[in-house]
This record gives structure tokens, sequence and C-alpha cells, in this order.
């Protein structure tokens, strides 16, 4: 029997092994990068289901030469990679994989914030490198993240989360979302706030919007001159939230005290400068890299796959449009 379903890239065996119990037939690109773009339109030939990574681009092009496709299933939260529009106009479904990774992508934040605050990664360096002589009075300090203000820009799930962990560090938090998030109210005590404010008052500033035409820089300049001296920008979202640039620059002229991130304008380049900071922690976009996490979101995305194969709607269907394109 030939393949039904192309695995763009190495996944978690559970994931595998559910499809292998629905009797669906797969054929997998083992080598763990993206094929390119000719390889994978060839790869699809044929295929009514593509389950895809985030650096998997796929594209107006890539949907219009995979005729038989019927499903795509990211194995991510976010879905920028994909060109919504177009599956949607062939009819082609596309899903995610949320809530699973809410909170490791959540731990991680946290683990960027006390880094970064507390200069945990450098002064990890500076220990590998030989340099602690013994305790001293002034060696690296950093900043208290306890009884601070986090500011949560983008309050869904994950942010929702992130701002959930700050409450063991009696901080307060202030939220920028486009609708009013009355469960972060009532069980944090967060207060809604335009994100010029945000950005003025907050200590620790955690983004957590997904990527569109109107987040694609929504921290640049002027955004970063509106942060404290000794404020930390922290990304666990996507890249091109932040002008990289930019932000470099603020770090180098110590306009913002620090930043962590896990994820880069032009992934997997860093801009120019960026590795050379030290008030920088720099992480190779692991936000949801747990086994557990990870063996989930294959499982997801081949349950998503399954359904859409058994000509079921998949429960974790992202683009809106008939199901049933009108023949008339
Ligand atoms: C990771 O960045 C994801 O979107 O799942």
């Amino acid at each position: 029997m030939s393949a039904r379903v192309l695995v763009s890239q190495p996944i978690p065996e559970r994931g595998l092994e559910l499809l292998r119990r629905e009797g669906i037939e797969f054929e997998i690109n083992s080598r763990p990068h993206p094929l390119p773009k000719a390889e994978l339109i060839s790869a699809l030939a044929g295929k009514e289901g593509l389950i895809c990574l985030l650096t998997d681009r796929i594209d107006a092009e890539l949907i219009e030469r995979a005729t038989l496709l019927r499903g795509i299933a990211n194995c991510a939260v976010g879905y920028d990679n994909i060109d919504l529009d177009a599956a949607a106009a062939r009819g082609i479904f596309v899903t995610n994989t949320p809530d699973v990774l809410t909170e490791t992508t959540a731990d991680l934040t946290w683990a960027l914030i006390l880094s970064v605050a507390r200069r945990i990664a450098e002064a990890d360096r500076f220990t590998r490198n030989g340099l602690f002589r013994g305790w001293e009075m002034m060696l690296l300090l950093g900043g208290d993240v306890h009884g601070k203000l986090l500011g949560i820009v983008g309050a869904g799930r994950i942010g929702m989360a992130v701002a959930r962990r700050a409450r063991g560090f009696a901080m307060r938090i202030l939220y920028c979302n486009p609708h009013r998030n009355h469960a972060l109210e009532e069980e944090l005590g967060a207060e809604p706030a335009p994100l010029d404010r945000l950005l003025e008052e907050s200590d620790f500033v955690s983004l957590h919007v997904p990527l569109l035409p109107e987040t694609r820089h929504l921290i640049g300049e002027r955004e970063l001159s509106r942060m404290k001296k000794s404020a930390y920008l922290i990304n666990t979202s996507r890249g091109p939230v932040v002008d990289e640039a930019a932000l470099v620059r603020f770090l180098r002229e110590g306009r913002i005290s620090g930043a962590g991130l896990d994820v880069y304008e032009n992934e997997p380049k860093l801009s120019e400068g960026l590795r050379n900071l030290d008030n920088v922690v720099l992480l190779p976009h692991i936000g949801s890299a747990s086994f557990e996490t990870r063996s989930r979101m294959a499982e997801i995305a081949a349950l998503n796959i399954a359904a859409i194969l058994r000509g079921e709607p998949p429960p974790h269907r992202v683009n809106p449009f008939s199901p049933q394109p009108s023949t008339l």
C-alpha cells in the first residue's frame, strides 16, 4: 500500500505509533532538517496528509501542487509557517497542538526570567572558565525577581501560565491583550494595561503573542525606549515580534538591563552582535522541548491527521472554511 501521509521530519515515536495503530501508512523524512522545497513538493505527491514542523514553510505553491492533500497537522502551537488562506481555498484542514505545551513553555519562560536576572548563563561560563577564585561581595550581582512587576504581553494560555508562576514570587502583574482576561484578573489580581504603560512600568516584559502581520515588530525602537533601564525583555513567542537589530542596540548601550530569548527574527541566524553580549541569555527555540510534551505534541498531530483521513473534523483545527466546499 502506498503511503497516505508524509511526516516531514523526525517526530517522537508516540506520534508514529498512533498512525500505525490507525492503520495509516506514512513516509518519513528521517533527516532532522526541513526538506528543500522541491523535495517536499515531490514527497507530497499522492499524499493526503502532512505532519510538519514549524521549520517547514508550507506556502501557497506547495499547497497548490499537493493535489490530494486534505490535512496539514503542524506539530506546534504556532502556525505562522503555513499559508492558511491557500489551505482554506483548497478545503485543506490545518491543525496545531495547543494546550499540551502550555505549562512546559511557561516553565522555560521562567527559566529565562531567572537566568537573565540572576546572570545564570554568564555565571556558568565564568565558573567553567576557571575564573571562580572564592566568594566575593560584588561578584556577578543581578536583579531581584521576587516582588517585581511582571508585564505579560498576550494573555492567552501560555501568558496566563507564566503569570500563575509569578504568584510564587510575590510579583504584581500587568497584562496587555486585545480582550480582557477576567480569569487572569480574578485569579491573580492582574491588571489590564495598554502596551505603553506596561512597558513603562514592568521590570520583566514577557511576550506571548502569535506572529501576525499586526504583531511583527510589536517591540521595536519606540517600545524599547519606553522600557525602564533596569527592565528585562523575555521572548518565547516568535522572533519577528521583536525588532532584533533594535534590541541589540538597546542591550549594547545598556538602555535595558537584559533579554532572555528562545526565538529569533531570522532563525537559526542571530542578529549581528547578539551573541557577543553578556546581558542576554540565548536558547535555541526549546520552549516546548521536554520528552513528555514533545511526545504529546506528536501524538496530537497524528490524532488530527487520523481524524481528517477518516473524514471527521480534526480536534485542533485552526483554519475556518466549509469542510465540504459546495459543488453546485
Ligand atoms: C513552538 O514554538 C510552537 O509554536 O509550538
